[in-house]
């Protein structure tokens, strides 16, 4: 049996108790990493650091018991890879560099230039990790990538993304030079030390079923067919924020990936059903988090206690806010490792 618990849960061997990592546990609700960032030009300048970005991945391990570490970059580093430029401006988000919609789609090529330095952090953490932590990779999916390549800032509705569903041949070879990236990108993560691979889809809920189909569940596969050829042994979790439980069923038996990260949208009975089929993860409100006490342990409870009988790895719907009180951070992690 492996020694890493949350390896156990997504091979689907016996495991002890419940792992639990925390999606955006490295960030602006931890003071050291505030210290950190302030030192740092911009986000990015941190992203582009190995040593500052292995230091910061590894902070929220020394806090909390916490089964996994979370390579610490961002979904958007392939953007800069292909040639297309990102900013983050303060309070705004996310800023990149669209004008190639016009000019030079067919140009974009992957240069594994600055993006480099992220298999770097990946080595330095891999060194400093406790033998019983896991180390995981991620990458964007291509539909959300592609989302902000087109819409060139963060959106509530990516109108101008959606109206690229009707351009069905310029989508398709933007969608394209995104799974071929990211393939690339997350072989050379596997590469320099990533144990787990978590594809973030944030932006899957925008779509209707069969355009799910096409630009969620086919790259998906792509990307999966492609790690497993190779890595075989590398768990990939998948997590199509805001798919509805059909859809999520459909995703779950076609692209082949291990273990579904599940938002907060979705009812935990739901859950429960997806994971008689598959590894599950995720759920928790990030509000729920906030707000900690009576709320908060309830909610922790419940979602143990449907999923205490198949393999289950917690974690929260969506990322930690930075609000979020550390001290029930603390009490979260207790209550799941006390179980
Ligand atoms: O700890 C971890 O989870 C690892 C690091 C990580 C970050 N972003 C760091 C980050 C991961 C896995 C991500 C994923 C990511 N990035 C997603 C997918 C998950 C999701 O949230 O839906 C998306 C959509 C992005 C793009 C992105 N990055 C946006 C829209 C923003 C601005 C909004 C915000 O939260 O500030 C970011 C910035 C970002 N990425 C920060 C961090 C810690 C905050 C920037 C700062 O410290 O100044």
């Amino acid at each position: 049996m492996a020694t890493k618990n949350i390896l156990n849960v997504l091979n689907r061997k016996p495991s002890e108790g419940t792992p639990i990592w925390l999606m955006r546990q490295a960030g602006r609700y931890l003071p050291e990493y505030r210290e950190i960032r302030s030192k740092t030009e911009s986000f990015l300048d941190l992203c582009y650091n190995p040593k500052l970005a292995s230091e910061v991945t590894l902070q929220p391990l020394k806090r909390f018991n916490l089964d996994a570490a979370i390579i610490f970059a961002d979904i958007l580093l392939i953007s800069e890879a292909l040639g297309v430029s990102v900013k983050f401006l303060e309070g705004e988000g996310p800023v990149l560099d669209n004008g190639f919609l016009d000019n030079n789609l067919y140009d974009l090529k992957f240069k594994d230039d600055k993006i480099n330095n992220v298999y770097e952090t990946i080595l330095n953490v891999k060194n400093s990790l406790p033998k019983n932590i896991a180390l995981i990779g991620f990458a964007g999916s291509p539909w959300t990538v592609a989302s902000y390549m087109i819409e060139g800032k963060s959106s509530k509705d990516f109108s101008n993304a959606k109206k690229w569903l009707k351009t069905q041949d310029k989508l398709s070879k933007l969608i394209d030079v995104l799974t071929e990236s990211t393939i690339i990108y997350l072989e050379n993560q596997i590469k320099a030390g990533a144990e787990i691979i978590q594809l973030f889809d944030s932006w899957s809920g925008l779509l209707n079923n069969n355009e799910f189909k096409k630009w969620v569940i086919d790259p998906t596969k792509a990307i999966v067919d492609q790690l497993k050829k190779n890595y075989p042994n590398i768990p990939i979790i998948g997590f199509p924020r805001g798919a509805c439980v059909e859809d999520l069923s459909i995703y779950i038996n076609k692209t082949g990936i291990n273990c579904v990260s599940i938002d907060y949208n979705i009812n935990i009975k739901d859950m429960g059903k997806l994971q008689r089929v598959i590894p599950v993860q995720g759920n928790l409100h990030p509000n729920i988090l906030i707000e900690g006490g009576d709320n908060l342990r309830k909610s922790c409870f419940k979602i143990l206690e449907t999923l205490k009988n198949g393999p289950h790895i917690f974690n929260l719907g969506h990322g930690i806010l930075p609000q979020t009180p550390i001290k029930n951070v603390e009490n979260l992690v207790d209550m799941v490792k006390n179980f």
